[in-house]
């Protein structure tokens, strides 16, 4: 019988998950489906019931349930739990099981298919919404040298680092976005959803090291992070490897076989 999985948002016309699952399949022979659906915004846990009603074995969750997934979960991978949010749900038995795979998305994007090891490197994460959440422990568990945090609102960005303070080695700080002239990053991640709106954040360009990641984590525009970092040289990359590499964990997690993502990549940035 076909397992039944599916991606859940509101909007979710945009999604690639149901291409990036459906090409996973394939290449690894498993038979199931992937769809998208759209969950009303004050319908997502009745949503949910009806899908595990019809027999459904898992669902990614994406804006703006990420949070409701995490309070659903009746257990939780401890990477949900220091990302405070949720992207992968499984439904196993009467467990709802929990689960964020962006931080390992993000991190096997930048240290497998891009070839850049975080261990050592200095890092500046922009951004402390949710998208910087997830990803700030499974960078840190890399080990770099130093990962400094800033956002527009600072106390948001301070919130963030009391949480892991005390959990790293790494040197952890948080500093304004008028204060970052004096340093110098090797990697530069645009955590922030100013790429939406095409706004420009007011970094200083002082701080794109010689040979530096220019990470935005939003794919399918060049925002304007990534033409600043580009007008200096910066190695500027979308996040396009992160959106699959997210998708190839949480098939993992499903299904217990990891699949080839860089033809997926490819196949992804052919059909935009
Ligand atoms: P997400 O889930 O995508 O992270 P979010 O939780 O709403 O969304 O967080 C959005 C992030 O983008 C925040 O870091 C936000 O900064 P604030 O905490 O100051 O709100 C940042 N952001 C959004 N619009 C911005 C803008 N015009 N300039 C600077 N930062 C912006």
């Amino acid at each position: 019988m076909t397992d039944k999985y599916a991606v859940i948002g509101n909007p979710i016309e945009h999604s690639k998950s149901p291409l990036i699952h459906q090409a996973f399949a394939k290449q690894t022979k498993q038979d199931i489906s992937y769809e998208k659906i759209l969950a009303p915004l004050d319908g997502f846990v009745e949503k949910i019931s009806e899908l595990i009603k019809l027999g459904y074995k898992g669902v990614n969750i994406t804006v703006p349930f990420k949070l409701q997934a995490f309070q659903l979960a009746t257990k939780l991978s401890a990477r949900a739990q220091y990302a405070g949010a949720v992207n992968t749900l499984s439904f196993n038995g009467v467990d709802i099981v929990g689960d964020n795979t962006d931080g390992a998305g993000l991190v096997r994007d930048i240290e497998d298919n891009l070839h850049i090891p975080i261990a050592g490197k200095r890092i500046l994460l922009i951004g402390a919404g949710g998208a910087a959440e997830g990803v700030l422990h499974p960078l840190l568990a890399c080990k770099p040298a130093l990962l400094v945090i800033t956002n527009r609102t600072l106390a948001k960005a301070e919130a963030m680092l009391s949480k892991v303070k005390a959990q790293t080695e790494t040197s952890v700080c948080v500093c304004g976005l008028d204060d970052l002239h004096t340093q110098q990053f090797d990697i530069v991640i645009n955590a922030t959803s100013t790429g939406l709106s095409d706004t420009a954040l007011p970094l200083p360009s002082t701080i794109f090291s010689q040979d530096c990641l220019a990470y935005d984590m939003m794919y399918g525009r060049e925002t304007p992070f990534m033409c600043l970092a580009r007008s200096h040289s910066a190695q500027v990359v979308d996040g396009l490897g992160m959106l699959v590499e997210q998708a190839a964990e949480a098939f993992y997690g499903w299904r217990g076989i990891r699949p080839m993502t860089p033809v997926v990549m490819l196949m992804i940035k052919e059909s935009t």
